[in-house]
């Protein structure tokens, strides 16, 4: 999979991609992740993306001619599946739509500042928009490294465990159970006993019941999906 970022602040995306899984996933080549600095794409001086809203008002927007022309000299190269714009009117972001976006070859993440994007970027180059939740954020940088960071670690190997992203929450529709490590007991906090019985098809079984349990004190909108 491809990953092209357009932004005016490339730095904002640089930690993200070179630590942890989402490094080793790159590493390992089973993701390519480009960030395209929007400034490099206008012809005006001082490097100048956005300007005054038409109609007046507070705040800049980013114009169109420099997302234009980084869009189309991206497509001059392959095909795109996906032209994502990240905003806060956005569709919310979940795992379904992670899930499905990680089966794609190449997509484009565009991301919004200031006062967002001029409309007719909306309108004419844009597949889809999508916000991570209900709350404004500073620009679209954070976002796209959330919607990088669900998108990348479902890919093929790059998990070690492949089971590992199953057993996710939100997969099935489902609140992950609880988990215990070492020691068995903490300050007379213990471990409770069926998962340290070696009896595997009950804890299966006491996994799934607590999963349900979990889902339907906590997020019981999901199971009426
Ligand atoms: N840009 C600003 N706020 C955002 C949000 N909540 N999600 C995605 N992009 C954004």
């Amino acid at each position: 999979m491809r990953i092209d970022i357009i932004t005016v602040l490339p730095e904002l995306l640089k930690s993200p991609f070179e630590a942890s899984i989402l490094k080793r996933a790159i590493d390992k080549k089973l993701v390519e992740v480009h960030v395209h600095n929007l400034r490099d794409y206008t012809d005006k001086s001082y490097n100048q993306v956005d300007d005054y809203q038409f109609g007046g008002g507070a705040g800049m927007v980013l114009m169109i001619e420099p997302i234009d022309k980084c869009i189309s000299s991206l497509k001059r190269d392959r095909k795109y599946d996906e032209i994502i714009y990240m905003t806060p009117d956005g569709d919310t972001l979940n795992q379904k739509t992670s899930n499905s976006l990680s089966l794609l070859k190449n997509i484009i993440i565009l991301c919004g500042h200031y006062k967002g994007v001029d409309q007719r970027v909306r309108d004419t180059l844009i597949t889809r928009e999508i916000s991570i939740g209900d709350y404004v954020l500073s620009g679209g940088e954070l976002g796209a490294a959330v919607l990088c960071d669900t998108i990348i670690r479902l890919l093929p190997g790059v998990l070690n465990d492949e089971t590992s992203a199953l057993t996710d929450t939100f997969q099935d529709n489902l609140l992950a159970p609880p988990v215990y490590t070492r020691p068995r007991e903490y300050k007379g906090l213990k471990v409770p006993d069926i998962l340290v019985s070696g009896n595997f098809p009950e804890i299966e079984k006491w996994r799934e019941e607590q999963a349900i349990k979990r889902t339907i004190e906590r997020r019981p909108d999901l199971l009426e999906e």
